[in-house]
């Protein structure tokens, strides 16, 4: 089964044929939601909003290691990470679909292993390659056949939130090697792979990065939104591809 996480801007799927709603009970405490389980084009898809049904959890309360077992209890085999973010690079523009192939993490204090707590075994995982190679060309090949054109290595800053960067970090980034940046990547994907679940990210641009271009000045958060308005479309059908494949 495919299981996505949707971000800001995809609270639900739209293609998604609902069987229905599961509410999972973890060890790690309660996921942001139920799981919405149904089909696209007759194949099984579980869909969890990451920011709960009325996006109401900021991203460093999002409680990553409940929504992955969650998923994995259901029977997860592949999890498609959805979620929006600036960009830093001039030739990345609002509106863009990214597949990233690798994360810098500038996240701090949140839950980030599995593997902790008294009875917990010291567990290390190879994070070399963060995202699953075979499930990033799945969805490229994905988005080939929904005619969307994406952006097939960038590498992703996990920034802490809410609150958006300054200019200065923005450049730190770029120097550390960063071409897009968002708040919610991280400890995902690092969860993902401690369960041994492929896990891999779209991420849709929705406006240049704090200092940049038209965000020079600041970020314009109605623009934000008419960008999610208008391209999520492009990303939902990237998804209705890939559950046949
Ligand atoms: N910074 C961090 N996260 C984001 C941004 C941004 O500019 N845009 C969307 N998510």
């Amino acid at each position: 089964m495919l299981a996505v996480i949707g971000g800001s801007g995809l609270s639900q799927l739209a293609n998604l044929d609902i069987s229905h709603r599961e509410v999972v009970r973890t060890p790690y405490g309660d996921p942001s939601g139920p799981v919405t389980l149904g089909r696209i084009c007759g194949e099984p898809v579980a869909f969890l909003a990451r920011h709960g049904y009325g996006h109401t959890i900021p991203p460093h309360e999002v409680n990553y290691r409940a929504n992955l077992w969650a998923l994995q209890k259901l029977g997860a085999q592949r999890i498609v990470s959805v979620a929006s973010v600036g960009s830093i690079r001039p030739d990345l523009k609002p509106g863009d679909v990214v597949i990233p192939h690798q994360i810098i993490d500038y996240t701090w204090g949140r839950k980030s292993t599995f593997h902790e707590g008294p009875d917990g075994k010291v567990t290390h995982i190879d994070f070399t390659e963060p995202y699953d190679a075979d499930l990033r060309r799945q969805l490229m090949d994905a988005a080939a056949s929904a005619g969307v054109p994406v952006s097939d290595s960038s590498v992703y800053a996990a920034t802490q939130g809410p609150r958006l960067e300054t200019a200065a970090e923005i450049d730190r980034y770029e120097r550390d090697g960063a071409d897009v940046v968002g708040m919610t990547g991280m400890p995902e994907a690092a969860l993902a792979r401690e369960l041994g679940v492929p896990y891999a990210a779209i991420n849709l641009v929705v406006n240049y990065a704090a200092g940049r271009a038209d965000s020079r000045h600041g970020i314009k958060f109605e623009a934000i939104e008419s960008v999610l308005q208008e391209s999520m479309s492009h990303v939902r059908s990237i998804i209705g591809e890939l559950v046949m494949r």
